[in-house]
């Protein structure tokens, strides 16, 4: 490879990585399997040592994913929460012991061997004894607080009790979902004619990043490790887990505490045996020095510890020869490359198809119709064709030429710059018609009762509709016509057609199957527009104020209305009556012209959230009290600050009569509901 092309396919992973990173870790909903995107990196990092010169420290081999999105705080960790080094290899695990035996020459060498929960890292913080919070690892050094969700989390004790515990504790874990909850879910979801979560962990994740509690699906937890800790509490993890059991924490059901690297291979491959009846899903094990003096001394990279290493299990991989490639069409114009298979048994079940995920991938693995190729099934639902068998290639086969246009409605395809997926943006193209309709009429969106799957396509079929407006012009004898259709049916699906121009602003929003626009962003939509118009009126900065809004949820609704297609829907679904309206709550400038001090700590707040608070609302924050302070907001009542607006007679409000003044309620207990342990 000369220089340019090196430097091109560097440059071409670090962005595949960097899409598929913000795919897992902010929307939950990665594209390609765990193993296929350690691959991508570790043909990164290969490049990069062997290329020195090509090497940044921003590259994805140097940092840790970012699971932080907007609409939560962020709280920082007291002890980073690092990522860890990950291997497929024996050979691997072999070298990670020989750097730590060169560490601690003549010492033998204690390891924990954990199995490696596939689910989403927490960090818990207790405060004399107390649960006071659970944070996402977010960048590492600080995560976002989801201390609401955790009320999901059926095992976990809101106070450590049976065994002294240190003044303050980090406590890490993970938060994951059982098997037959994930099951449970998707099959209400397959009722319902929803798309399915591909594997338990995108979900467990997706929970616990949810703005509102998720009520009904259960979540567990797993503690396995120390975050911050007074570091003469234990000496050893081992030491730790005794605690942990004490405290009645949920723990790991298994593990294995050995002299030695060969010792720590045995329970691997015991774990690897055992793997699958576990309740939930275990996708490697962790070996970490069990001594906690001895991780301090080994100390960490940027992005993770040296003292610990992940070992993967391989997943079950199959080779077959692939028939054709067809172009599926998704709701939202989605095309998703899919390898129609010769059929072959993988991980228990016969597989036909398998994904290909998108043009890129196909690209960069050089899959060809008629090649054979290599499917694996990774824990996820839909298996991935993963590679070629290049011996095994047919000698007159061409290259996949990606189409430029739509293979249902031969409209042009594009690409948002930071999306891997190429897209018809064509609301009339016919596959998207009818599951849009589909959408629309969905429980989650309009809910009309009586347009199922079944009953739209039958309607599509038989010309009777070609949009979501023209749902409202259907009349009682088109309706007679379909299959299994009686009076009664026909006059109740009017009737139900009819009632939906009542619906909300958000059922209507999120209808429409703009996307990034799910039931969540379409509420906080209708909080701030007054009704479809002001919306389609609202550009991208207008809509990026908005909490929860970002650049390409916003540029995304721009781009939808922008499409004379949707807006002549959307002008037709006025004419029939549909224009609900939302309920934007005026601004509140209640402390426009207001000048406050800050002193001392507040027992909720901290002094950055106060301050946000305040110019939330109108106000100002400066550093000194003077004749122009309004108001002293003050944690104690001592201090020259505290001084002097006695002095001068400025008001001094504690947080609850501050609280009182911003018509916000006073932060009553930062304990959420939890079980008692
Ligand atoms: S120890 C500083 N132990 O795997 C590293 N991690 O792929 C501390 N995980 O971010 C991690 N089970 O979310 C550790 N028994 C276990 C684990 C475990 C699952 C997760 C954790 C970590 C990820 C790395």
């Amino acid at each position: 490879m000369d220089t340019s092309d090196l430097e091109k396919k560097v440059d071409q992973l670090r962005k595949a990585i960097a899409q598929y990173d913000a795919l897992y870790y902010q929307q939950s909903a990665p594209l390609i399997s765990d193993p296929e995107y350690d691959r991508l990196k570790q043909e990164l990092q290969a490049l990069e040592r062997e290329h020195p010169e090509l090497l940044r420290p921003d590259s994805p081999t140097q940092t840790v994913g970012d699971d932080r999105i907007e609409g939560f705080i962020t709280r920082q960790h007291r002890e980073p929460m690092l990522s860890l080094d990950n291997t497929y290899s024996q050979e691997e695990l072999i070298e990670f012991d020989a750097r730590l035996q060169k560490f601690f020459p003549n010492e033998p060498l204690a390891y924990m061997v954990q199995p490696k929960i596939d689910g989403a890292a927490i960090s818990l913080t207790y405060e004399s004894g107390q649960f006071v919070r659970a944070v996402t690892r977010g960048n590492g050094s600080e995560g976002d607080e989801v201390t609401h969700n955790l009320q999901n989390v059926s095992n976990l004790p809101s106070v450590l009790e049976g065994a002294p515990a240190p003044e303050i504790i980090e406590i890490r874990g993970e938060v994951y979902m059982r098997y037959e909850e994930f099951e449970r879910i998707n099959a209400e979801r397959a009722k319902a004619e929803l798309p399915l979560y591909a594997n338990p962990r995108n979900l467990a994740s997706g929970t616990l990043k949810h703005r509102t509690p998720q009520k009904d699906r259960l979540l567990d937890i797993i503690c396995y490790g120390l975050g911050y800790c007074d570091k003469d509490f234990f000496q050893q993890i081992s030491e730790f887990q005794n605690a942990l059991r004490h405290w009645q924490m949920p723990l790991l059901e298994k593990f294995w505490l050995v002299q030695g690297i060969e010792a720590a291979w045995e329970g691997i491959q015991e774990l690897a045996a055992i793997k699958d009846q576990f309740a939930y899903p275990i996708d490697g094990a962790v070996i970490k020095l069990d001594t906690l003096a001895h991780q301090r001394q080994a100390g960490a990279t940027a992005k993770a510890p040296r003292w610990a290493m992940a070992y993967k299990f391989p997943s079950e991989q199959a080779e077959t020869q692939l028939k054709h490639i067809t172009l599926q069409v998704g709701r939202t114009g989605t095309i998703t490359p899919v390898a129609e298979l010769d059929p072959i048994q993988l991980a228990g079940t016969t597989v036909a198809r398998a994904t290909l995920h998108n043009a890129e991938e196909i690209a960069r693995k050089d899959v060809r119709e008629g090649d054979c190729v290599l499917v694996e099934k990774a824990g996820e639902i839909i298996p991935a064709v993963i590679g070629v068998v290049l011996e095994k290639r047919p000698s007159d086969s061409q290259a996949f030429v990606f189409p430029k246009n739509c293979p249902a409605c031969q409209e042009p395809l594009s690409r948002l710059p930071d999306e891997v997926a190429w897209r018809c943006t064509n609301l009339a193209c016919p596959p998207q018609v009818r599951r849009r309709i589909q959408h629309y009429a969905s429980r989650q969106a309009m809910d009309i009762e009586g347009l199922g799957e079944a009953v739209v396509d039958q309607l599509v079929t038989q010309e009777l509709i070609s949009d979501i407006a023209d749902l409202y012009q259907l009349n009682f004898e088109e309706l007679l016509e379909l299959e299994k259709f009686e009076q009664k049916s026909s006059n109740n699906l009017i009737q139900a057609i009819k009632d939906s121009k009542q619906q909300e602003l958000w059922r209507l929003l999120h209808g429409l199957g703009i996307q990034h626009v799910g039931a969540s962003v379409a509420k906080e939509l209708a909080r701030h527009f007054s009704d479809l118009r002001a919306l389609m009126a609202a550009d991208e900065d207008r809509l990026q104020a908005i909490d929860g809004i970002g650049e390409m949820i916003a540029r995304s609704i721009v781009l939808f209305f922008a499409q004379t297609l949707n807006r002549g829907i959307i002008e037709r679904l006025m004419q029939y009556g549909l224009n609900p309206k939302g309920n934007p709550s005026p601004q509140d400038n209640r402390l426009a012209g207001k000048t406050f001090v800050l002193t001392g700590a507040l027992p909720h707040y901290t002094r950055d959230e106060a301050r946000a608070l305040i110019e939330a609302k109108g106000g100002k924050v400066s550093s000194s009290v003077s004749k122009r302070t309004h108001y002293l907001l003050a944690g104690q009542a001592t201090g020259s600050k505290y001084t002097k607006a006695q002095q001068l007679g400025i008001p001094i409000l504690n947080e609850a009569d501050f609280c009182e003044l911003i018509g916000q309620e006073p932060p009553q207990n930062d304990l959420p509901e939890l079980p008692l342990g």
